[in-house]
């Protein structure tokens, strides 16, 4: 080797090392720093996974449970290298999710980026922003309002499909709720119905179900994480398969509906001859305002639309569908409470069959309180991640930039300091004087600050509109017990074994 080699290889070794040497100790700092947080032992590779190796998934919950009595109020578990210091007290958490800096989500939703792309829920940054102030309006209340009409149709059909099971015997109620919020959140996002209550082999239905499903055992398997070997299991080329499916019927449908759209504006009117002939005002899906908006400033590609659609479709169905389910069985198991919940509706509609307004939605006080107090013990969506954008102080501890944040939604609900009596359900925690003198982020099933849930008020219209519809008629019981109840934690929380109820015809009583 020649004497100007020797020192291009030196200099170039000499570069590498300092490089690699700066990585390590800023490495160094962040697990040092990691360090002082309580938590269990991490071992190499693992971490801290080690823990659950052996814990069945409706198990997790306890076994954590467990866990934070040990290390409360925060701690840090390990995901192999990545650190994930988990949060469950209010003013903590509102450190992280009042502002705008830590609006970044972990590596966890990368999973969802075949499905999903970078739509609301996935995105980040620059993106996030601009297609968030976009979409905001489109959940005005006033455009919610309109989808009152389908909330109550396909409310009516679940009601008509349970009629034939309302014999006293008992059954899982679970698959006819989620099958009602998905024709529900098909039409109002896509303006289109694909009957999942109607045609239960549905390929699209059945392919929304198989890619949730697949999801969470890839994300809880670590050998399945890199796409090398996902794609070539069984499971990884079902979920492309599933991909195939969910995506090639959104596109189709965006396209349609752009022809549709273009027709409408020639005839410069509300509603097409077709509805006319129908007797159907044409109603506006949040695709037809994606779409008009894009076209008045372009400001959003089909591809864009795509991707927020199919994540309407995700966020929109199972979290609406479990909240639904597990409503019903407290319901059941609270025989006081159902009929508290009867009386409402026997007040507000009599013997009348007539469909909810919005008015009635506004009356049923009591209900929401029902719907919030289930949506404490039984959060959907059991907890989130943030990456932290810089370092952060809590209390004694300084988490560094780079960290993930593990949000512990399930459990801050369940923290005795916000709610005294914790594990009991009570519906009058909801009572507005109760909420006044709560921490305003002692309750976060919708997440809280800028990066809350969009569908909140679509979601609490929903459930009123299809709870109230099946308490009109039936009265509901289960022989379940509570205590033998196991959870689920998956992509959302979902009782193990379904929800296992009777029902009997009921009749309004009358004033
Ligand atoms: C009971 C029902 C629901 C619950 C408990 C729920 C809960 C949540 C939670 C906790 C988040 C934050 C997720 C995170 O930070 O990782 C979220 C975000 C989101 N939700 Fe919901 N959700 C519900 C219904 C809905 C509905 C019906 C829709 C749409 C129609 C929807 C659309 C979204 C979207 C688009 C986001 C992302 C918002 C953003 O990052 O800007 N959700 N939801």
């Amino acid at each position: 080797m020649d004497v100007p080699s020797i020192i291009l290889a030196a200099a170039a070794i000499a570069i590498s090392s300092l490089y690699l040497g700066k990585l390590l100790v800023r490495r160094l700092k962040f697990t040092r720093q990691l360090a002082k947080l309580p938590g269990p032992m991490a071992l190499p590779l693992v971490g801290t996974t080690y823990l659950v190796f052996f814990v069945p998934m409706n198990g997790i919950l306890k076994f954590m449970g467990e866990r934070i009595k040990e290390f409360y109020p925060i701690w840090c578990t390990w995901a192999g290298p990545y650190p994930e210091v988990n949060l469950i007290k209010a003013e903590h958490i509102e450190k992280i999710l009042s502002g705008t800096k830590h609006t970044e989500k972990s590596f966890l939703y990368t999973f969802l980026y075949p499905w999903l792309g970078t739509g609301l829920l996935t995105s980040s940054g620059n993106k996030w922003h601009t297609h968030r102030k976009i979409i905001t309006p489109t959940f005005h209340f006033k455009i919610l309002d309109n989808f009152m009409e389908v909330f109550s149709e396909k409310s009516e059909i679940l009601v008509d499909k349970l009629q034939g099971k309302a014999d006293g015997k008992t059954f899982d109620i679970f698959p006819y709720i989620t099958r009602c919020a998905l024709d529900i959140i098909c039409e109002t996002a896509m303006g289109t119905e694909i009957h999942a209550q109607e045609d239960v082999n549905s390929e699209y239905v059945r392919a929304v179900y198989d890619i949730s499903e697949i999801f969470m055992s890839r994300v809880l398997k670590p050998w399945l994480h890199p796409d090398l070997i996902f794609y070539r299991t069984r499971k990884g080329r079902r979920f492309a398969e599933c991909l195939g499916i969910l995506h090639g019927f959104t596109k189709r449908v965006i396209a349609e509906r752009k022809v549709a759209l273009s027709g409408v504006a020639g005839t410069n009117s509300e509603s097409s001859e077709e509805d006319h002939l129908i007797g159907k005002k044409r109603r506006k899906a949040f695709l037809d305002l994606l779409l008009e908006v894009s076209e008045q400033g372009g400001r959003l590609s089909d591809e864009e639309i795509r991707e927020e659609v199919d994540t309407f479709m995700f966020e929109g169905h199972d979290t609406t569908a479990a909240s639904m389910s597990w409503i019903i069985l407290m319901l059941a198991l609270h025989p006081e409470v159902q009929e508290k919940v009867s009386a409402e509706l026997d007040s507000i509609f009599q013997s009348s069959e007539r469909a909810a307004t919005p008015r009635d939605l506004s009356e049923m006080k009591y209900l929401e309180q029902v719907v919030k107090e289930t949506l404490r013990l039984y959060p959907s969506v059991p907890f989130i991640q943030r990456t932290a954008s810089e370092d952060v102080r809590l209390d004694e501890y300084c988490i560094p930039a780079g960290a993930t944040f593990t949000l512990q939604i399930y459990f801050a609900h369940r923290n005795p300091e916000s709610f005294p009596d914790p594990e009991q359900f009570d519906p009058d925690n909801f009572l507005p004087e109760r909420v006044q003198g709560r921490h305003p982020y002692a309750y976060i099933p919708f997440s809280a600050g800028p990066r809350n849930c969009i569908g909140q008020k679509f979601a609490l219209l929903e459930e009123k509109i299809v709870l109230s519809s099946i308490l009109r008629k039936f009265k509901i019981s289960s022989t379940q017990k509570i205590e033998d109840i196991k959870l689920l934690p998956e992509l959302v929380l979902r009782p193990e074994g379904g929800v296992r109820v009777s029902l009997a015809p009921r009749e309004p009583l009358r004033a």
